[in-house]
């Protein structure tokens, strides 16, 4: 790492957290929380100054060629900052036509075009990228809802990919293959750790905090010209892997596909050649619809039964998702918040009910519930269930 490199690093870690946690404080001690104008400018313009300093000597540099991870990892520091001068209102995608961040945003779209990413700070530079120093990792204020809204988003998405990994395995064994039992109980155990953290988190998130100085960090800024959406714990491949492996969700359905195509570019360049991968196979649900010719022997009635099970918790997963964390932490607190603030509550910038219906619709594909709008495997898995014989294992 070069020193402008680690003097940035460093400035994210100290100065940047307490910048950030001193304007939270001061926007908390007004009746409109959700109002950032005119609040702490002295803090705001050095906030951008300090910034900008950094980030000109970095772009100055140039490309050090230092690798993948580092450069990812400076990406994720210039995506903070960009992120925390959005979230004070010293940017507005609204206002502007091009990022004022002039080196900001050079640096970001230099860096991000070069390794197959966007320029932005994703997902990942906050979860399982974030490498922590003595014990803390990068955050944009010293909240505890912010912590813990990281910590358990970080969980879940590691506990999705342990559940994705298994999945993937089967493939080359088959569904008849006795190991695929392992695997599929490796799926299982990991979707039912996905919903324990989810719960954590759900009872234990302060919902007016997360709304009010958590989410803001995650809205849509503008890098140059381009407003790039915020980021989301979905933007790894894992969810997706375990939707089409398992057959809930449809590669070639017009609404699913746009979310992937949409998300390739917020996922690390592993996860877009997996899930790439992922897409041009068949599914699980697929060949047991298509071996039901042996539902007599025992390898179909013990890994199906086990797949079923599969499927089921990971509609669990999204129903909590949606139900719960969406519910208590997005809708509820947006049907309070003033309508003068309305347009900028989601990160993916369409408006609150668009996207609702679209995680909705999601929520459904993933819990093969009986929708006429859309396909689900409702009626495939009521099928499966049909050919299993009740008590075996
Ligand atoms: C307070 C907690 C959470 C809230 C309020 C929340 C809310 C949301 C919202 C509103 C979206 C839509 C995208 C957008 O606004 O741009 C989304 C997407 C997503 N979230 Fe969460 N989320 C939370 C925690 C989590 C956790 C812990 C996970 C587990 C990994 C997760 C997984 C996903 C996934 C996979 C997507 C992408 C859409 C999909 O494929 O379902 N979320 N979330």
């Amino acid at each position: 790492m070069s020193r402008d490199v680690q003097a940035f690093d460093h400035w994210i870690r100290n100065e940047f957290v307490e910048l950030n946690s001193a304007l939270e404080r001061n926007y908390l001690q007004q009746d409109d929380p959700a109002n950032v104008a005119g609040v702490g400018d002295e803090l705001k313009t050095a906030l951008e100054q300090q910034g900008r300093e950094l980030i000109k000597t970095l772009l100055d540099e140039g490309n050090t060629d230092e690798g993948f991870d580092s450069a990812f990892d400076l990406l994720g520091n210039v995506g903070l900052y960009m992120a925390a001068c959005r979230r004070h209102e010293i940017t507005e995608p609204s206002r502007e036509t091009c990022s004022p961040l002039v080196e900001a945003s050079a640096l970001a779209m230099h860096i991000g075009a070069s390794i197959g990413v966007t320029p932005r700070f994703a997902t990942a530079h906050l979860t399982t990228h974030n490498r922590a120093v003595n014990g803390l990792y990068k955050r944009f204020t010293d909240l505890d809802d912010e912590k813990l809204f990281v910590d358990y988003n970080t969980k879940g998405i590691l506990a999705y990919k342990r559940a994705a990994d298994a999945l993937l395995k089967i493939q080359p064994l088959g569904i008849s293959h006795p190991i695929t039992a392992d695997l599929l109980d490796v799926a299982h155990h990991a979707l039912t750790e996905v919903i324990s953290s989810n719960k954590t988190l759900f009872d234990n998130l302060d919902a007016e905090m997360f709304f009010n100085c958590v989410r803001p960090y995650y809205k849509p800024y503008r890098v140059g010209q381009q407003i790039y959406r915020g980021a989301n714990a979905g933007d790894f491949a894992g969810i997706n892997v375990i939707d089409l492996q398992l057959g809930l969700c449809f590669a070639n359905e017009q609404s699913y596909s746009q979310l992937l195509v949409d998300k390739f570019l917020y996922m690390m360049p592993e996860d877009q050649r997996i899930l790439r991968d992922c897409m041009r196979r068949s599914s699980i649900m697929d060949e047991f619809l298509g071996a039901m010719d042996c539902m007599e022997q025992q390898w179909y009635q013990q890994n199906l039964q086990r797949f079923i099970a599969v499927c089921e918790c990971h509609g669990e997963t999204a129903i909590q998702h949606h139900n719960q964390l969406v519910d208590k932490y997005i809708t509820q607190p947006s049907k309070q918040m003033e309508q003068q603030h309305m347009e900028k509550v989601t990160a993916s910038g369409p408006p609150l009910p668009v996207l609702l219906n679209a995680l909705e619709k999601l929520r459904d594909r993933r819990a093969a519930a009986k929708r006429g709008d859309i396909r689900t495997r409702f009626d495939d898995l009521i099928k499966l269930k049909a050919s299993l014989h009740v008590g075996e294992s």
